[in-house]
């Protein structure tokens, strides 16, 4: 247990980039870094938790010390399954403050061994959110840098999108 192990919990309802920018920027600062999706069944998804998964795994299951796991339930249960300390978490500009502070302080009554860090993502994916990644695609705009290729190929297959502008299918 001398490995450190980080676990880098959400949704990924899908994966945009600036997920993608954190897994990139935490990577290198632990051993092993457990990509978990959480498995809500009261949140509705636009992806199976399966779908997602596969999407992970393809873009960096195969980079060193990624894992991509689902989970349900309490976090830090997770967190013993898989023997990890660390909960990471993204702070966009300040609207992720009040919500994510609330969450690092109940997993650490929960867990006191449990620490909860802190990271913020490249200044161009301060605004992106998933449910707006969808939302724009749905509305025909272009989500180029946005999101990874193959998020926006099965982003066509779920979604219609209704403008033209974006009709290239
Ligand atoms: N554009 C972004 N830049 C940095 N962190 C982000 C961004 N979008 C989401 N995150 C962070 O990634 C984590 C997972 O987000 P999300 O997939 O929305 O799951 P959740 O349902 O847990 O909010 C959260 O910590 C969130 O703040
Ligand atoms: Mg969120």
């Amino acid at each position: 247990m001398s490995d450190r192990i980080a676990v880098y919990p959400g949704s990924f309802d899908p994966i945009h980039n600036g997920h993608l920018d954190l897994i990139e920027r935490c990577r290198p600062l632990y051993d092993r870094l457990v990509i978990a999706v959480l498995r809500n069944e009261a949140k509705r998804a636009l992806f199976s938790v399966d779908e997602r998964l596969e999407i992970i795994r393809d873009l960096v299951g195969k980079d060193r010390g990624c894992e991509v796991e689902s989970f349900s339930g309490l976090l830090v249960d997770f967190m013993d399954q898989v023997g990890a300390r660390i909960v990471v978490r993204g702070l966009r500009a300040v609207t992720d403050f009040e919500y994510e502070f609330q969450m690092a302080m109940m997993n650490r009554r929960l867990n006191p061994r449990v620490e909860t860090v802190f990271m913020a993502p490249k200044e161009e994916y301060n605004y992106l959110s998933s449910s707006l990644v969808k939302e724009v695609f749905s509305l025909g705009g272009d989500l180029t840098g946005l999101v990874p290729d193959p998020v926006l190929a099965r982003l066509r297959r779920h979604l219609e999108p209704r403008s033209g502008r974006s009709r290239r299918r």
